[in-house]
């Protein structure tokens, strides 16, 4: 779309390393990239509540016309959020809630829900009495209490089962080491982490401890994503995990709809549901599909823009040869 005017798009990202965040800004480069107006300003707060609110404070400085935020812990960003849109600045709030209503808009799947359908999936596999170990993202964000409470709700009739609980804060590398502090042995026979990359940890643990419960455990995630846990569905390394889209497209999207003064909803859902083996498996291939589709769409702008040179330098020659 041809537009003279250009936007500044801030983008507050709790961090970036991390495959699911960089599967989201990807998501983003690439929606932005239909679009010949937009600029995008990325800031990465590592993993860091007083780093994240100083780069939502230097970004409402800058006078973006539209903030993203993507929060580290919900509380601790309410208040830089609230400035932003006291500030006239459009907020769009992803994945991790911030705790008021403050905002333009929140993009996400619902993390209830995803916790509902865990623990509904759950129900299939736990004899009576069984052991469930919950591997919490981080407490003080809201998709990992959501995702908790949505799982025992969904199993609110089993008054039978028991509960053990590490907090793995949605890290690979936190998740491996608190379940290597825990006292082995224990009874578990089930595992419900809030992400796949914890769920993978948890895998990697048990095969360690007993490699037949490794290969036996029911162990299920969240995310399924490629390259963020997808493929350890796919390969049955985790037995199943519930879609949660990063929402990159989507959040971009609504950035330029604001841009265009167009009205957007306060909540804009994304879709989730479970995603076993085979359904792991489909979702590779179309994500291989769609990344080759993505590669020849940018050869083929490359191919337009060198003859696009070219006829502005033919024209160029024709100026000189008309003009001698
Ligand atoms: C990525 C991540 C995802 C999870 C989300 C929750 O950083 O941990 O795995 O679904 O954040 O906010």
């Amino acid at each position: 779309e041809k537009n003279d005017k250009k936007f500044v798009i801030g983008l507050s990202q709790c961090m970036l390393d991390d495959a699911w965040r960089q599967a989201m800004l990807k998501e983003m480069e690439i929606e932005a990239s239909n679009y010949d107006n937009l600029e995008i300003i990325i800031k990465d707060a590592h993993s860091d509540n007083s780093t994240q609110i100083r780069q939502i404070r230097e970004l409402i400085n800058e006078k973006v016309d539209v903030l993203i935020i993507s929060p580290f812990q919900s509380q601790p960003i309410t208040e830089a959020a609230e400035e932003a849109y006291r500030a006239g600045i459009p907020t769009i709030i992803t994945d991790r809630k911030v705790n008021t209503d403050l905002y333009t808009t929140f993009v996400g799947a619902d993390n209830y829900e995803i916790g509902y359908e865990a623990g509904k999936y759950a129900s299939r596999y736990l004899p009576p009495k069984a052991t469930i170990l919950e591997i919490w993202g981080l407490a003080s964000s809201s998709p990992a209490q959501e995702r908790h409470q949505g799982f025992i709700d969904a199993l609110v009739k089993r008054s039978d089962l028991y509960f053990r609980k590490v907090e793995g804060e949605w890290v690979y590398d936190t998740a491996r080491v608190r379940l290597a502090s825990l006292e082995w042995p224990f009874n578990v026979d089930f595992v419900y982490s809030h992400n796949d990359m914890m769920a993978i940890a948890a895998r990697e643990y048990f095969l360690e401890k007993d490699s037949v419960l490794g290969d036996s455990l029911p162990i299920i995630g969240v995310d399924a994503v490629p390259g963020a846990g997808l493929e350890a569905v796919a390969d049955g390394r985790i037995n199943a995990s519930f879609l949660y889209p990063t929402g990159g497209e989507q959040v971009l999207r609504t950035a330029v709809k604001i841009l265009n003064g167009e009205p957007v909803d306060k909540f804009i859902p994304l879709q989730t549901g479970e995603i076993d083996k085979s359904a792991a498996h489909s979702m590779l291939i179309q994500a291989s599909r769609l990344l080759n589709y993505q590669r020849r769409i940018e050869q083929q702008r490359g191919n337009i823009e060198s003859l696009l040179n070219r006829f502005q330098f033919l024209q160029g020659s024709l100026w000189i040869i008309t003009t001698l």
